[in-house]
């Protein structure tokens, strides 16, 4: 697995809670809902111009500038500005998946030149959301930090009501994974074993938990897996047919 743990973070539950809330209040941008289904959203807090729901990632010179709506975000940009090394920070976004939500396995960056170093922080989860690289599943934990390796396939389900908030901060590809944290970074990075939860790819897991009784009253999605994720289900009609590897 390319994925890997590079430190954890301490978060404030009730800062997160709040800020959680604020996010929830405002709404979600349209953007990428085509590469999953159910509860999976997305909200640009820093991007290129500091716009308001400019959630598409770009490649461009410079760093991100906080959105208008961000500067409600006290705690989380924060925790952004202190351990991160911001001049080489592109997009930052807050991803919710959550009731069975759940991101379709592909590969990051086909349609990018170089793409990002891109590193997951993970604010709030709990034990039933699930991602995946190849063969294996694994957990992130709540404060963890994670480098997501995008040219592998890879896919991501969260099985429960609340789900996931996580920071998805994409950093310049071309530096290395030491220099995306500041000197003050209080991110901890010895002795953190990940946890790997199954030795087995999503891909497999999904279609097993597609005839377990969390996915009976998801019909829409039982039944997406059930066709084996396959070019014929309908809503995938308009996705480029390059950017995903359907099951087998
Ligand atoms: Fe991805």
């Amino acid at each position: 697995m390319k994925a890997k743990i590079l430190g954890k973070l301490s978060i404030d539950k009730n800062k997160i809670k709040n800020e959680i809330s604020v996010i929830e209040e405002s709404g979600f941008d349209d953007a990428y809902k085509e590469y999953s289904i159910g509860k999976w959203r997305t909200k640009s807090i820093w991007n290129q111009n500091g716009i308001n729901g400019e959630a598409i990632s770009k490649e461009y010179c410079g760093h991100a500038k906080r959105t208008f709506f961000s500067n409600q975000l006290t705690y989380i940009n924060e925790i952004i500005s202190k351990n991160f090394n911001t001049k080489y920070i592109k997009p930052v976004r807050v991803l919710n998946s959550c009731e069975n939500g759940m991101i379709f396995p592909h590969k990051d960056y086909l349609e990018f030149k170089k793409g990002f170093n891109r590193v997951h922080v993970v604010l709030y989860t709990d034990k039933n959301c699930l991602n995946s690289e190849k063969d294996t599943i694994y957990h992130m934990r709540a404060g963890e930090v994670w480098y997501v390796d995008g040219s592998n396939i890879h896919s991501a389900m969260s099985l429960s009501e609340k789900g996931k908030f996580t920071l998805i901060i994409d950093f310049c590809p071309d530096i290395s994974l030491e220099k995306i944290f500041s000197r003050n970074s209080s991110v901890v990075k010895d002795n953190i074993e990940p946890f790997v939860k199954y030795d087995i790819g999503l891909n497999q897991f999904l279609i097993q938990k597609a005839s377990t009784n969390v996915l009976k009253k998801n019909k829409p999605l039982k039944k997406t897996l059930c066709n084996g994720l396959s070019k014929k289900c309908e809503s995938w009609k308009n996705i480029k047919p390059e950017r995903f590897v359907f099951f087998a």
